[in-house]
């Protein structure tokens, strides 16, 4: 959480207004989302021997009902396909040294760190220690690094006895962690946020760490500190050349709703075991929505898959809307995507997309034949089960033709008239996603925003990828290049979709519209704070 938000103490849950939809009608079909109580950053994907480990920034409810603000716990839960999770028991509590802030796992697979024993592949969890003391006594030294780990496959977890393994430099924003094991300097490399900036140290154990260099203050928005940063390599889409990415998310409460204020910024550089550097200097953002905050990637994934998880809501808005809509949860990770790097208008460009996954959970499906139209198509009375949740997949061409539209896309409509929209705007060369009337209530001015990414379709193609779940739209365009995620609470769930269009044609080349299957949060067999 934003340090900001920790001087409110409590958050009350609002008494439940009776014309209030039910929580249940938010409730995720498709998303991991907390059995009860607050989440917020992923923290700690890991996998191993089979299992993906999704932990999480978690605020159980205490006995008054109320979520105690900053004091931060580690959910944690289990998937063998990343799409069903088995919620498991909290991983990380607070301690005497502090809150348990966002951080990593990594497997220690070589057993550099001494703490595994025979056969057993120790979870290392680097996080950081919020000391909330140290703030109250107004000192700046309050966060620095801790360690714990797990002898048994994440079911129970250790502190490390000589945290923190990383004390504080002199940085009031020291956090965030994300540890990496470097094959070819044989070593730990950590990053981790300092200031608006990210610094990058150095471990043969993962518990003793060495300083090596600083990345970020010439580059990016500078809007706020840096969080939850990640330093991954990848493979350039249709060639053999390895590029590595650093994210860093960026949060500003004060930024305007059609301004990004909690977002995550990438960088496309090299690294060399010491050093990151970028010849970027566009400031480019993994997702255009409100809605994909913190997000970081697996360690240890298998075929050397790179998958993303987000926290898919908002500093700027979460607690406002789990008083007037969720109640009993506060938050859902976005849907888990496989990141690749492009060559687009020769520059490189990441982008990301639904895990493959996802094909396990298709149900019924229609198909839409080619049409070309100057008028409105109601989609939905052609889709003869549930409009959520659905994959929505259309292919859309002649975009640069005469006759083209200035303006098209997909609108969902609630009866209770609330809706949300996705088009592109050829008079202005803009991709646009309009959030303006999707809340039955106005909990929170920022949440009503309209989002506008200058954007021009290569070719006159265009494809579109749309992920509706019951209180969220995840939007990818053209191979997820752009994206935009973003929740929704409207008064009745949308039932209706259109694809629009104003001043002239637009063309759909095809379409395929496939129902989801919900998957399983099954609840946590026995709870327990370690
Ligand atoms: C990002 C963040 C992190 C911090 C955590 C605390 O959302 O502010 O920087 O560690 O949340 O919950």
């Amino acid at each position: 959480m934003p340090l900001l938000l920790l001087c409110s103490t409590t958050l009350h849950a609002q008494q439940a207004n009776t014309q209030s939809p039910s929580p249940e009608q938010f409730r995720p079909r498709v998303h991991f989302h907390p059995e009860s109580g607050w989440m917020s950053d992923p923290n700690g994907l890991v996998y191993l021997d089979g299992e993906y480990h999704l932990c999480y920034q978690h605020i159980p409810f205490d006995e008054n009902g109320n979520l105690p603000w900053g004091e931060m716990y580690w959910g944690h839960a289990v998937s063998r396909d990343l799409l069903n999770w088995q919620h498991m028991p909290i991983a990380l509590a607070p301690d005497s040294l502090g809150y348990i802030f966002s951080g990593c796992c990594v497997a220690d697979l070589y057993n550099t760190s001494g703490l595994g024993s025979g056969e057993v592949t120790p979870l290392l969890a680097i996080f950081t220690y919020y000391d909330p003391v140290a703030a109250a006594e107004g000192r700046i030294e309050t966060q620095s690094q801790g360690l714990a780990y797990s002898l048994d496959k994440g079911r129970s977890w250790t502190k490390y006895d000589k945290n923190p393994i990383l004390p504080n430099p002199g940085l009031a924003d020291f956090r965030d962690p994300h540890v990496f094991w470097h094959e070819p300097t044989q070593r730990w490399i950590m990053i981790v946020t300092a200031g608006k900036e990210v610094h990058l140290y150095a471990s043969n154990n993962c518990l003793q760490w060495s300083y090596l260099s600083a990345f970020g203050s010439d580059r990016g928005s500078h809007i706020g500190p840096w969080e939850c940063p990640d330093l991954f390599p990848l493979q350039v889409q249709g060639s053999g050349e390895t590029k590595w990415v650093l994210l860093a998310s960026v949060v500003n409460f004060t930024e305007s709703p059609d301004k990004l204020a909690t977002a995550t910024q990438y960088f496309i550089g090299d690294f060399d075991g010491t050093k990151f550097t970028s010849d970027q200097r566009d400031t480019l953002w993994i997702d255009y929505g409100k809605d994909n905050y913190a997000g970081i990637t697996f360690d240890n994934a298998p075929n050397g898959r790179r998958i993303f998880v987000g926290w898919m809501h908002s500093h700027q808005y979460a607690t406002a809307a789990q008083s007037y809509t969720t109640r009993s949860w506060s938050g859902a990770a976005t849907f888990p995507r496989e990141m690749s790097i492009v060559h687009r208008n020769g520059a490189y460009r990441l982008t990301s997309l639904p895990v493959k996954e996802i094909a396990e959970l298709y149900g019924k499906q229609i198909k839409l034949k080619k049409v070309q139209t100057d008028k409105t198509l109601t989609l939905s009375d052609r889709i003869p089960f549930d409009k959520a949740p659905i994959e929505m997949n259309l292919q859309f061409g002649d975009t640069d033709a005469p006759n083209a539209a200035e303006r098209f896309g997909i609108r969902l409509k609630s009866p209770s008239g609330e809706y949300v929209s996705m088009e592109y705007d050829k008079s202005h060369d803009m991709m646009v996603v309009d959030r303006s009337h999707a809340t039955y209530v106005q909990f929170s001015e920022p949440f009503s925003s309209i989002q506008r990414v200058p954007y021009r379709p290569i070719e006159g193609r265009s494809t579109w990828k749309i992920l509706i779940d019951a209180a969220s739209m995840e939007f990818f365009v053209d191979d997820g290049v752009l994206v935009f995620t973003n929740v929704f609470f409207p008064g009745q769930p949308f039932d209706t979709i259109e694809l629009f269009t104003d001043g002239g044609y637009v063309t759909l080349e095809k379409g395929r519209i496939i129902q989801l299957n919900s998957i399983e949060c099954r609840p946590v067999a026995s709870a327990g704070n370690k």
